[in-house]
């Protein structure tokens, strides 16, 4: 009796609270009428009146409160395809949505702004679009608001910074925003995370993004931002992360940026017009892990004691800039977990120090278009982790070194106008994932190896022109089944063009010219279908009745 009593009771409780937060269940009920029936989520299959919604999967309710009320929305990755309907706005009692990873298109609607106990907003990963809904900036609450990955357009509203107190992280990565970053943002004192990151941001960084006191991340990567980088940035120094590449920005990196950032772990410039030198400083940012300052105007030498930045795990970006001196020492200290060093673009001399090997974690190698001298260093055979080692463009001279041929994960090896001679290394045949060898003007000489041509990976490019090669071309040429361009114009090279040359048969480039070749050019060449340029020129007796197979003969 006492029992029936007490289960009665329980009953009435329960009809209560679903009867009285009926409005919250209409207007979940409504929400999931949003999305397509046929949009496959498992998770909505619990929202049926069987059960009080406030066990349907991702409901949380406040157990508190009379009638029961939706506090949390947690729907993350869930298959959820259509709109999001206005009713979201009658969950006023809600502290946390979280709709992120699903298909949500369409608007944000205005109603959102009813949600003024909303906490956390996540709506990042999906495809809604239209503007940055203004009101948004009445939900006052918030301390997370991430859009990030949609295509939301329109301006960053200016109240938000006024009225947004609380807001501690505002992600908008890789949305359509327009127009400036307003001024008022600078109110957002709380702000730890700022990422508005591929956008369409124009116009002046505002002075008042200076003001932030305990700002961790700043990404305004890839917008449409120009004139001076404020200074007043440079005043964050609790920042982890400054990304400002990719953007139309002027200005130079302050003197002592060592001694401001303890903090700092990625520190990304390039890609603007920054200029003035690369303060000696920044190898005082232990804790780096990336560096980005390339294409831009710096000028000056690298620090010498850049090699002291243990940390940078991942990348390290000079290149294309007006930098000089002497290439640092220094840098075969760097992290044996780098694993980009790119240098090339611009102006350093020296050499290639002997202990580049220690560096065992690169993956690239670029000293490019530099005036950089002498030899290549045997210990470049220890990177056996580099997929691209690109050397063109350089002063360096003297033989390659046959270690070159334990980077068995090479996909380009790339040494072309420098000042290289003797023979191509048979050791180069262990290069079997090679993607393009191009060692074309240089003073190689001797004959090509016929390990050399048994690449079948070769796939693109194989450039040995402008050197002093001599001799026959292997018969093994005809392993190259996937090579797109063979060049060797402007050797030395004789006898008979091997007949097997017609198994390349995706050739679509063949330059022969300039090379004392005789014979005819082999009848196989007519299998090369895709063949659009030949230049058999300049050779000694080539009969030209082939032509014809081509369509642009040179
Ligand atoms: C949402 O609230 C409004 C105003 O209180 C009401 O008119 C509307 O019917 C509600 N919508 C749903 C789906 O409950
Ligand atoms: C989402 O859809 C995929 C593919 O149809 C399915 O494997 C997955 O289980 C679904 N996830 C949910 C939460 O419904
Ligand atoms: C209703 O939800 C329950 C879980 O709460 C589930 O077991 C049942 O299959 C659902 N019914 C329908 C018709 O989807
Ligand atoms: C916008 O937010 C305000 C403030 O909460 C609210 O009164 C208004 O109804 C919202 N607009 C719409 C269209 O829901
Ligand atoms: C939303 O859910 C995703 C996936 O669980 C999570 O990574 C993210 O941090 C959540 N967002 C918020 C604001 O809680
Ligand atoms: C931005 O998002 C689109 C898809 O919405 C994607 O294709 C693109 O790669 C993203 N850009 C970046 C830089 O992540
Ligand atoms: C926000 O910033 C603007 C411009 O910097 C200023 O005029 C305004 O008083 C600030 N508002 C608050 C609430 O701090
Ligand atoms: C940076 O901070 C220093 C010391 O707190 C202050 O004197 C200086 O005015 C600030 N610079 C800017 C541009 O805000
Ligand atoms: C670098 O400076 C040169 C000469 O002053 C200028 O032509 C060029 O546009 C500048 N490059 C960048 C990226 O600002
Ligand atoms: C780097 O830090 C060391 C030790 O804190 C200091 O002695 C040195 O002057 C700093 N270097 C530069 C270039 O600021
Ligand atoms: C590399 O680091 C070692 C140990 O700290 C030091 O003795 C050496 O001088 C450094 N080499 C260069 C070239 O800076
Ligand atoms: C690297 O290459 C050289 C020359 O080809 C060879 O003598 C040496 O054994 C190789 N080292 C390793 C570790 O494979």
């Amino acid at each position: 009796m006492g029992l029936l009593a007490l289960f009665l009771y329980i009953l009435t409780i329960s009809t209560a609270a679903s009867g009285g937060g009926g409005g919250d269940e209409a207007a979940l009920l409504a929400f999931k009428a949003g999305f397509s029936r046929r949009s496959s989520s498992s998770r909505l299959v619990s929202w049926n009146s069987s059960t009080n919604f406030c066990n349907w999967e991702g409901v949380t309710c406040s157990r508190r409160r009379q009638p029961t009320r939706v506090v949390e929305l947690d729907l993350p990755s869930s298959n959820l395809t259509g709109t999001l309907s206005p009713a979201i706005g009658n969950l006023t009692f809600l502290r946390r949505l979280n709709l992120s990873s699903n298909g949500l298109y369409g608007e944000i609607p205005n109603s959102i702004g009813r949600l003024n106990r909303l906490q956390r907003l996540s709506l990042s990963y999906n495809s809604l679009s239209g503007e940055c809904p203004a009101n948004l900036t009445s939900c006052i609450s918030l301390k997370i608001l991430d859009l990030d990955y949609n295509q939301l357009g329109g301006h960053i509203p200016v109240e938000l910074g006024n009225k947004l107190t609380q807001l501690q992280m505002l992600l908008l990565t890789n949305n359509s925003i327009t127009g400036p970053i307003p001024y008022s943002l600078g109110n957002l004192s709380s702000l730890r995370n700022l990422y508005l990151d591929y956008n369409h941001l124009e116009g002046l960084i505002p002075a008042s993004l200076g003001k932030f006191p305990s700002l961790q991340e700043l990404s305004l990567e890839a917008n449409m931002l120009t004139g001076e980088f404020p200074h007043s940035i440079w005043n964050l120094s609790t920042l982890r992360v400054m990304g400002v590449g990719l953007n139309m920005l002027q200005g130079s990196i302050v003197a002592n940026i060592g001694e401001k950032f303890p903090l700092m772990r990625f520190f990304g410039l390039h890609e603007n017009r920054f200029n003035g030198v690369i303060p000696s400083s920044l190898s005082n940012l232990s804790r780096l892990t990336d560096l980005y300052l390339a294409t831009n105007n710096f000028t000056g030498s690298v620090p010498p004691t850049m090699g002291r930045l243990q940390f940078l795990n991942c990348k390290n970006m000079l290149d294309k800039n007006l930098l000089g001196g002497q290439l640092p020492r220094s840098i075969v200290n760097l992290s044996t977990t780098m694993q980009l060093l790119d240098m090339e673009g611009n102006s350093f001399s020296g050499t290639i120090p002997d202990a580049i090997g220690n560096l065992i974690g690169l993956s690239l190698l670029d000293l490019g278009f530099n005036p950089i001298s002498g030899e290549i260093p045997e210990s470049i055979g220890k990177l056996t982790n580099l997929v691209d080692l690109a050397l063109y463009n350089t002063g360096l001279s003297g033989l390659m070194p046959p270690t070159i041929g334990n980077l068995t994960k090479l996909n380009r090896l790339l040494a072309f106008h420098t000042n290289l001679e003797g023979p191509i290394p048979a050791s180069f045949g262990k290069l079997k994932i090679l993607f393009n060898l191009d060692l074309s003007v240089n003073h190689l000489n001797g004959s090509i190896p016929k390990e050399n041509l048994e690449l079948p990976s070769l796939a693109w490019i194989l450039d040995l022109s402008y050197n002093s090669l001599s001799g026959r071309l292997p018969p093994e040429v005809g392993t190259l089944v996937n090579l797109n361009k063979l060049a060797l114009s402007g050797n030395q090279l004789s006898g008979q063009i091997p007949n097997s040359i017609g198994n390349c048969e995706v050739l679509e480039f063949l330059m022969l010219d300039k090379n004392s070749f005789e014979g005819g050019i082999p009848q196989s060449l007519t299998n090369l279908k895709g063949l659009n340029v030949l230049n058999p020129t300049m050779n000694k007796c080539l009969a030209l009745v082939t032509l014809a197979i081509c369509n642009t003969c040179v």
